[in-house]
């Protein structure tokens, strides 16, 4: 049997207690989110939207920011669902997804939408697991969620059925850094697509496990992940995808 959508609300309460009960959790993140705010375009006329927002943090890096997600709650300024955005043709400058689209079952009817909701040239950034040589064995044995790096890809346009929960971790390194599937997206161009180490966020445990390491060392591993960064196919962890809408 599928596990249903709700599985998703039952992982946001307990985000938010690691949120809340984790410093180093809350340091890390905020480096992912500058690096998020690097690539936003402040010439664009819009509002800045976020899918899939979860406990609501980039708001804390960015408020103006219009955080959205599936499940009520108090955080969130909008509920929606990314494959029908409740937002005008072209009214939007940016969408931001962070850890959401592996858990888009149907890539391309999530960008059919984005691209109706995204001004000309209105930027969609994606934040994901990066799935290398190192950061495979971890994601595959420590997370809950699969990596799914064998599976199809579902390349339909329209809203997927069933709507029950869906992961696969490895799919934004296989679409936007493998080009597993040629010339897509159409209709986008790829204009930012950066993957680098990160194990002082691997060793931190995240949001679900026990942290690996003392608190002091997270400046030393984060200067470690950077030297890593530059080997991403062995070392990467994370990325950062940029898109424009044509
Ligand atoms: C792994 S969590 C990430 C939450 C948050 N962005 C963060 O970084 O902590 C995935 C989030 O995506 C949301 N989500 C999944 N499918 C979605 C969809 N079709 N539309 C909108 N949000 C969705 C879930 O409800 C969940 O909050």
């Amino acid at each position: 049997m599928s596990t249903p959508l709700t599985q998703h609300q039952i992982e946001i309460r307990r985000n938010l207690n690691a949120w809340q009960n984790k410093p180093l959790l809350r340091r890390l993140y905020a480096g992912f989110y500058e690096r998020i705010v690097a690539l936003l375009d402040a010439n664009l006329a819009g509002r800045i939207v976020e899918i899939g927002s979860g406990v609501g943090n980039l708001k804390t890096h960015l408020p103006s920011a219009v955080s959205t997600d599936l499940f009520p709650n108090p955080w969130l300024d909008v509920v929606c669902d990314g494959y029908e955005l409740p937002f005008t043709n072209g009214s939007l400058s940016h969408l931001i997804l962070f850890d959401v689209f592996h858990h888009l079952r149907a890539p391309n009817a999530f960008l059919r939408e984005a691209c109706r909701v995204l001004t000309r040239e209105g930027r969609l950034i994606l934040f994901e697991p990066y799935i290398s040589w190192s950061s495979f064995p971890v994601y595959a044995l420590f997370h809950h969620e699969p990596v799914a790096w064998w599976a199809t890809i579902d390349f339909v346009g329209t809203l997927p059925r069933p709507r029950d929960y869906y992961a696969a971790q490895g799919n934004a390194t296989r679409l936007f850094f493998r080009h597993e599937r040629r010339d897509w997206p159409s209709g986008w161009s790829l204009f930012h697509a950066e993957a680098f180490a990160g194990f002082s966020y691997l060793c931190s445990g995240g949001f679900s496990k026990r942290t690996l390491y003392p608190e002091r060392w997270q400046s030393g591993l984060q200067r470690f992940d950077k030297i890593l960064s530059r080997w991403p196919r062995i070392f990467g962890a994370r990325c950062l995808v940029g898109l424009l809408n044509r």
